[in-house]
Protein backbone atom coordinates (compact mmCIF):
# COMPACT_ATOMS: atom_id res chain seq x y z
CA UNK A 1 0.00 0.00 0.00
CA UNK A 2 1.09 3.42 -1.03
CA UNK A 3 -0.53 6.99 0.63
CA UNK A 4 0.94 9.52 -1.16
CA UNK A 5 0.83 13.24 0.64
CA UNK A 6 1.10 16.68 -0.53
CA UNK A 7 0.77 20.37 0.43
CA UNK A 8 2.74 23.19 1.40
CA UNK A 9 5.34 23.69 3.66
CA UNK A 10 3.14 24.25 7.71
CA UNK A 11 0.05 22.39 6.15
CA UNK A 12 0.78 19.41 8.61
CA UNK A 13 1.76 16.94 7.16
CA UNK A 14 5.32 15.80 8.85
CA UNK A 15 2.85 15.49 11.91
CA UNK A 16 0.27 13.67 10.33
CA UNK A 17 2.32 10.97 8.60
CA UNK A 18 3.76 10.24 11.51
CA UNK A 19 0.48 9.88 13.48
CA UNK A 20 -0.53 7.55 10.41
CA UNK A 21 2.18 5.76 10.36
CA UNK A 22 2.31 4.63 13.77
CA UNK A 23 -1.36 3.54 13.66
CA UNK A 24 -0.86 1.52 10.35
CA UNK A 25 2.13 0.33 11.53
CA UNK A 26 3.99 1.09 7.82
CA UNK A 27 6.88 3.32 7.04
CA UNK A 28 7.07 6.52 6.84
CA UNK A 29 9.20 8.90 4.54
CA UNK A 30 9.61 12.66 4.98
CA UNK A 31 10.92 13.83 1.13
CA UNK A 32 11.40 17.30 2.56
CA UNK A 33 13.97 16.05 4.87
CA UNK A 34 15.63 14.46 1.65
CA UNK A 35 16.26 18.13 0.08
CA UNK A 36 17.16 19.62 3.41
CA UNK A 37 19.97 17.12 3.57
CA UNK A 38 21.17 18.44 -0.22
CA UNK A 39 20.98 21.50 1.60
CA UNK A 40 22.89 20.85 4.92
CA UNK A 41 25.86 18.63 2.52
CA UNK A 42 25.70 22.02 0.21
CA UNK A 43 26.27 24.96 3.17
CA UNK A 44 29.23 22.62 4.29
CA UNK A 45 30.40 22.61 1.09
CA UNK A 46 32.25 25.47 -0.82
CA UNK A 47 30.21 25.45 -3.45
CA UNK A 48 27.48 28.05 -4.82
CA UNK A 49 24.64 28.37 -5.39
CA UNK A 50 24.55 29.11 -9.29
CA UNK A 51 26.72 25.80 -9.56
CA UNK A 52 24.05 23.54 -10.63
CA UNK A 53 27.09 20.93 -11.78
CA UNK A 54 28.64 20.70 -8.44
CA UNK A 55 25.13 20.50 -6.61
CA UNK A 56 24.19 17.52 -9.02
CA UNK A 57 27.89 15.79 -7.81
CA UNK A 58 27.51 16.52 -4.59
CA UNK A 59 23.52 15.23 -4.37
CA UNK A 60 25.02 11.85 -5.92
CA UNK A 61 27.73 11.57 -3.48
CA UNK A 62 25.98 11.85 -0.34
CA UNK A 63 24.16 8.93 1.57
CA UNK A 64 20.53 9.68 3.04
CA UNK A 65 19.53 7.13 5.25
CA UNK A 66 15.94 7.13 8.04
CA UNK A 67 16.45 5.63 11.03
CA UNK A 68 13.91 4.87 13.63
CA UNK A 69 11.59 7.47 14.89
CA UNK A 70 11.69 9.68 11.53
CA UNK A 71 15.77 10.11 12.63
CA UNK A 72 17.70 11.41 9.27
CA UNK A 73 20.88 10.50 8.66
CA UNK A 74 23.63 12.20 6.60
CA UNK A 75 26.52 9.94 5.32
CA UNK A 76 25.57 8.09 8.68
CA UNK A 77 25.81 11.19 11.06
CA UNK A 78 22.29 12.03 12.44
CA UNK A 79 21.32 15.11 11.16
CA UNK A 80 17.47 15.33 12.02
CA UNK A 81 17.75 18.95 13.93
CA UNK A 82 20.69 19.99 12.09
CA UNK A 83 18.69 20.03 8.77
CA UNK A 84 15.36 21.99 10.23
CA UNK A 85 17.85 25.75 11.04
CA UNK A 86 16.92 29.00 9.31
CA UNK A 87 19.84 28.93 6.76
CA UNK A 88 18.77 25.20 5.94
CA UNK A 89 15.20 26.34 4.74
CA UNK A 90 16.46 29.25 2.54
CA UNK A 91 18.37 27.51 0.25
CA UNK A 92 16.55 24.22 0.22
CA UNK A 93 13.86 25.97 -2.40
CA UNK A 94 16.72 27.03 -5.03
CA UNK A 95 18.43 23.42 -4.70
CA UNK A 96 15.05 21.10 -4.95
CA UNK A 97 14.48 22.89 -8.49
CA UNK A 98 17.41 21.58 -10.20
CA UNK A 99 15.98 19.17 -12.19
CA UNK A 100 18.82 16.41 -12.09
CA UNK A 101 18.72 16.57 -8.08
CA UNK A 102 14.85 15.67 -8.32
CA UNK A 103 15.16 13.33 -10.78
CA UNK A 104 17.93 11.43 -8.37
CA UNK A 105 15.82 11.87 -5.46
CA UNK A 106 12.23 10.59 -7.33
CA UNK A 107 14.71 7.69 -7.72
CA UNK A 108 15.48 6.94 -4.23
CA UNK A 109 12.00 7.38 -2.87
CA UNK A 110 10.53 5.06 -5.02
CA UNK A 111 13.52 2.20 -3.87
CA UNK A 112 12.29 2.86 -0.64
CA UNK A 113 8.88 2.05 -1.25
CA UNK A 114 10.04 -1.30 -2.59
CA UNK A 115 8.63 -4.16 -0.90
CA UNK A 116 6.65 -2.32 1.57
CA UNK A 117 4.05 -0.03 3.03
CA UNK A 118 4.65 2.88 2.98
CA UNK A 119 3.43 6.77 3.67
CA UNK A 120 5.17 9.60 1.56
CA UNK A 121 4.89 13.16 2.42
CA UNK A 122 6.33 15.90 0.04
CA UNK A 123 5.39 18.20 -2.86
CA UNK A 124 5.25 16.17 -6.09
CA UNK A 125 3.95 12.52 -4.28
CA UNK A 126 1.05 12.55 -5.29
CA UNK A 127 1.78 13.75 -9.23
CA UNK A 128 5.41 12.35 -10.03
CA UNK A 129 6.67 9.82 -7.31
CA UNK A 130 3.88 7.84 -7.12
CA UNK A 131 1.51 8.73 -9.20
CA UNK A 132 -0.47 5.32 -8.85
CA UNK A 133 -0.45 5.35 -5.03
CA UNK A 134 -3.06 3.83 -3.50
CA UNK A 135 -4.14 6.85 -1.42
CA UNK A 136 -3.45 10.35 -2.98
CA UNK A 137 -4.35 13.48 -0.14
CA UNK A 138 -3.69 17.13 -0.30
CA UNK A 139 -2.87 18.99 2.73
CA UNK A 140 -3.92 22.54 2.87
CA UNK A 141 -4.24 25.71 5.64
CA UNK A 142 -4.09 29.40 5.27
CA UNK A 143 -1.16 31.01 4.74
CA UNK A 144 -1.73 32.72 7.89
CA UNK A 145 -2.29 29.68 10.01
CA UNK A 146 0.47 27.54 8.54
CA UNK A 147 2.97 30.59 9.70
CA UNK A 148 1.49 30.53 13.16
CA UNK A 149 2.19 26.53 13.39
CA UNK A 150 5.81 27.08 12.38
CA UNK A 151 6.12 29.86 14.40
CA UNK A 152 4.98 27.94 17.24
CA UNK A 153 7.23 25.13 16.30
CA UNK A 154 10.19 26.99 15.80
CA UNK A 155 10.24 29.13 19.13
CA UNK A 156 9.82 25.23 20.70
CA UNK A 157 13.12 24.26 18.88
CA UNK A 158 14.13 27.67 19.87
CA UNK A 159 14.76 28.86 16.91
CA UNK A 160 14.64 32.51 16.58
CA UNK A 161 12.42 33.99 14.28
CA UNK A 162 9.46 36.64 14.39
CA UNK A 163 6.12 35.40 13.15
CA UNK A 164 6.31 37.98 10.15
CA UNK A 165 9.72 36.65 9.39
CA UNK A 166 8.00 33.04 9.49
CA UNK A 167 5.01 34.50 7.36
CA UNK A 168 7.26 35.78 4.38
CA UNK A 169 9.65 32.85 4.04
CA UNK A 170 6.45 30.43 3.94
CA UNK A 171 5.41 32.81 1.06
CA UNK A 172 8.62 33.15 -0.45
CA UNK A 173 8.63 28.81 -0.47
CA UNK A 174 4.79 28.84 -1.54
CA UNK A 175 5.52 30.68 -4.23
CA UNK A 176 9.23 28.47 -5.70
CA UNK A 177 7.30 25.16 -4.95
CA UNK A 178 4.29 25.74 -6.85
CA UNK A 179 6.44 27.42 -10.26
CA UNK A 180 9.21 24.20 -10.35
CA UNK A 181 9.89 23.57 -13.74
CA UNK A 182 9.58 19.40 -12.68
CA UNK A 183 7.70 18.45 -9.17
CA UNK A 184 5.54 22.12 -8.52
CA UNK A 185 3.40 21.76 -5.73
CA UNK A 186 0.20 21.26 -7.86
CA UNK A 187 -3.27 20.17 -6.76
CA UNK A 188 -4.81 18.06 -8.81
CA UNK A 189 -8.40 16.23 -9.60
CA UNK A 190 -7.92 12.59 -8.42
CA UNK A 191 -6.62 13.75 -4.88
CA UNK A 192 -8.36 13.81 -1.70
CA UNK A 193 -8.57 17.32 -0.36
CA UNK A 194 -8.14 18.28 3.14
CA UNK A 195 -8.55 22.20 4.40
CA UNK A 196 -6.47 21.69 7.99
CA UNK A 197 -7.12 25.55 8.80
CA UNK A 198 -9.75 24.62 11.70
CA UNK A 199 -8.80 21.06 12.04
CA UNK A 200 -6.74 19.39 14.87
CA UNK A 201 -4.21 17.09 14.49
CA UNK A 202 -6.30 14.57 15.31
CA UNK A 203 -9.31 15.21 13.64
CA UNK A 204 -7.03 15.52 10.05
CA UNK A 205 -5.57 11.97 11.20
CA UNK A 206 -9.45 10.71 11.44
CA UNK A 207 -10.31 12.37 8.18
CA UNK A 208 -7.79 10.55 6.32
CA UNK A 209 -8.03 7.01 8.33
CA UNK A 210 -11.59 7.42 7.14
CA UNK A 211 -10.93 7.63 3.65
CA UNK A 212 -8.66 4.49 4.14
CA UNK A 213 -10.80 2.32 5.69
CA UNK A 214 -13.70 3.31 3.40
CA UNK A 215 -11.93 1.07 0.57
O1 LIG B 1 8.50 19.75 3.61
P1 LIG B 1 9.74 20.64 3.89
O2 LIG B 1 9.39 22.05 4.22
O3 LIG B 1 10.65 20.03 4.89
O4 LIG B 1 10.52 20.65 2.50
C1 LIG B 1 11.70 21.38 2.32
C2 LIG B 1 11.80 21.89 0.89
O5 LIG B 1 12.02 20.80 0.00
C3 LIG B 1 10.57 22.63 0.38
O6 LIG B 1 10.81 24.01 0.28
C4 LIG B 1 10.30 22.08 -0.98
C5 LIG B 1 11.24 20.95 -1.17
N1 LIG B 1 10.56 19.68 -1.45
C6 LIG B 1 10.35 19.36 -2.77
O7 LIG B 1 10.70 20.14 -3.65
N2 LIG B 1 9.77 18.17 -3.09
C7 LIG B 1 9.38 17.32 -2.14
N3 LIG B 1 8.83 16.16 -2.48
C8 LIG B 1 9.57 17.66 -0.77
C9 LIG B 1 10.15 18.86 -0.47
Amino acid sequence: MIIAIDGPAGSGKGTITKIIADRLGIVNIDTGAMYRCIALAFLRSNLSIEDKEGIIALTKKIKIKFGENGKVFLDDEEVSGLIRTKEISTVVSPISSIVEVREQMVKSQRKLAEGCSIIMEGRDITTVVFPNADYKFYLDATLEERARRRFKQNQEAGIEMSYEEVLESIRKRDYNDMHKEVGSLTRTEDQIYIDSTNLTIEEVAQEILKHIKER
